[in-house]
C-alpha cells in the first residue's frame, strides 16, 4: 500500500481525523488533546510518544482480525529494533508485562480507522487500570511509524493472500497468559477463570471454575 502520512503538531485525536480522510491515509500527530482509548478511556497523548491512525479499507465479516494482524506487526517491528515485547489479548503490547502501546478499531462509513498509540518516550502514571511503561526513547516516533507501516504491509499482504492462519500462529506465539488464571471484565459482568486458548477466529476461550469453556470476543483481561 502507498500510504500518504499527513503530520500534524497536535489534533484532539488521530482517530478523529482519520475518519475524515481516504483509505491510504496514515494521520500522525506530535500531541493529542483528546486521545481516546478502547471503551471509552482517554488516552492522555503528550509529546513524544506516537499517535497514529492508518485509514484501510472493510473487511466484511473478517474486519475485526485487523486488530490482530496489526499486534501482530508492532510486535515484529519492535523486534527488528531489537525490542522484545508480547500481546495481551485481545491487542495489547506489553513491554516487560507491562503495556506500552494499545490498538483502537473503529469504523467510519465504509473505512476501518486503526488507531495505535505507542509510550515511545512516557507512560501513564494514575489511575490507571494496569501498569503501563514506555520504550524509554530508544527509536524516534517516525522511524518507528515507518517500521510499522512497513511490518503492517507484509501481514496485510499475508492476511490478504493466505487468510488469516499465519497471522494466527503469530498471534499465539506472542500472546502472554495462555494457561493462566485470569479475570476477564466484560461490559456488565466480570468473569474468573482460565485463559485456556485463543481460537482461530480470534477469540480468547476460558474455562470457567465449573469447568466450562466460554468464547469472549471481545474484554478486558487481567492476570491474577
Ligand atoms: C487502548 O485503549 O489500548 C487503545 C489506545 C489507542 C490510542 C491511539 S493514539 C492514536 C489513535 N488516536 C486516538 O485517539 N486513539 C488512538
Amino acid at each position: 500500500m502507498k500510504w500518504e502520512k499527513c503530520i500534524f503538531e497536535t489534533l484532539d485525536s488521530t482517530n478523529k481525523m482519520a475518519k475524515t480522510q481516504e483509505v491510504g491515509a496514515v494521520v500522525i500527530a506530535k500531541s493529542q488533546t483528546d486521545g481516546c482509548g478502547r471503551y471509552g478511556h482517554a488516552w492522555i497523548s503528550p509529546m513524544g510518544n506516537l499517535y497514529m491512525s492508518v485509514v484501510m479499507k472493510m473487511y466484511g465479516i473478517n474486519t475485526p482480525l485487523m486488530t490482530f494482524v496489526i499486534a501482530v506487526s508492532i510486535v515484529e517491528a519492535l523486534t527488528k529494533i531489537g525490542i522484545f515485547t508480547t500481546i495481551k489479548w485481545p491487542n495489547d503490547i506489553l513491554l516487560n508485562d507491562k503495556k506500552v502501546a494499545g490498538i483502537l478499531l473503529e469504523c467510519a462509513d465504509d473505512k476501518l480507522i486503526v488507531g495505535i498509540g505507542v509510550n515511545v518516550v512516557s507512560h501513564p502514571t494514575e489511575n490507571l487500570p494496569y501498569p503501563a511503561t514506555d520504550l524509554n526513547g530508544q527509536v524516534s516516533p517516525e522511524k518507528l511509524s515507518d517500521l510499522i507501516l512497513e511490518t503492517f504491509d507484509k501481514y496485510i499482504g499475508i492476511f490478504e493472500t493466505q487468510g488469516f492462519e499465519p497471522i494466527y500462529c503469530k498471534m499465539k506465539s506472542y500472546l502472554k497468559g495462555i494457561g493462566h488464571s485470569v479475570v476477564v471484565r466484560l461490559p456488565n459482568q466480570q468473569l474468573n477463570g482460565i485463559f485456556k486458548d485463543f481460537s482461530q477466529s480470534g477469540a480468547l476461550i476460558l474455562q470457567l471454575p465449573d469447568k466450562t469453556e466460554r468464547e469472549i470476543t471481545a474484554g478486558s483481561v487481567f492476570f491474577i
